[in-house]
């Protein structure tokens, strides 16, 4: 089940098991996605999500698909409708279409989890651990500026390493990597044009039953 789609092509390179496909989507096809997310945060507008701790999170997010992600007082976990009480649009086919690409798997992805990345925002070290089977990989798709991504072990500390995910990078979390640390330590504000106010995107499409 773990590779069970033979047309996922080969990434640039893997930096502790994560898989980057750099520049995989040229200025149209980032265009294009942009344009179907706009319609997403039309009916599922972005908002900020408050950590169990009680402290908001510096990125905004949304959800597209069965299940969008969410945390509040009660913890972290995926919800099937936005905070407004109605259900998360489809991932969209322009989205959909990069997981075919590069997971491996012909399941198909159940959330496409939005973050939106201003200036300060940024995203400690944690695990993708909320969804049901971690033998799914989790494939994250970066828009707009650069951001410093870090990458850890299994286990919290260690030496960590750090990769730049610039606009239309892809990369995959999945095998050995699914359940190593990751975060975002900083964004380069205004190294990208592709977003007109600045600011980065990512998304991060999950298996989550
Ligand atoms: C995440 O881990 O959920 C987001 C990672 C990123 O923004 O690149
Ligand atoms: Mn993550």
């Amino acid at each position: 089940m773990s590779c069970d789609n033979p047309s996922k092509s080969k990434p640039d390179f893997t930096l502790g098991g994560f898989e980057f496909y750099s520049a995989l989507l040229d200025s149209d096809e980032q265009q294009g996605i942009l344009a179907d997310l706009r319609k997403v945060i039309a009916k599922a507008p972005m908002f900020r999500p408050m950590t169990p701790m009680g402290k908001p999170m510096s990125v905004q997010m949304s959800s597209a698909g069965t299940y969008g992600w969410y945390t509040d007082k009660q913890g972290y976990r995926y919800a099937t409708k936005h905070p407004n009480g109605t259900k998360w649009p489809p991932i969209p086919p322009s989205i959909l279409s990069i997981w075919d690409r590069v997971s491996g798997v012909s399941k198909q992805p159940e959330c496409c989890l939005i973050n939106f990345y201003g200036q300060e925002a940024k995203m400690g070290m944690h695990q993708d651990k909320d969804e049901a089977d971690f033998r799914w990989p989790v494939v994250s798709i970066s828009l707009g500026d650069d951001a410093r991504f870090r990458i850890g072990h299994e286990n919290r500390g260690g030496k960590t390493q750090t990769a730049t995910l610039r606009s239309g990078d892809v990369m995959v979390m999945g095998g050995d990597a699914r359940l190593k640390h990751h975060g975002v330590d900083r964004i380069d504000f205004g190294t990208s044009l592709l977003l007109p106010k600045g600011g980065r995107i990512n998304l991060t499409l999950r298996v989550v039953d």
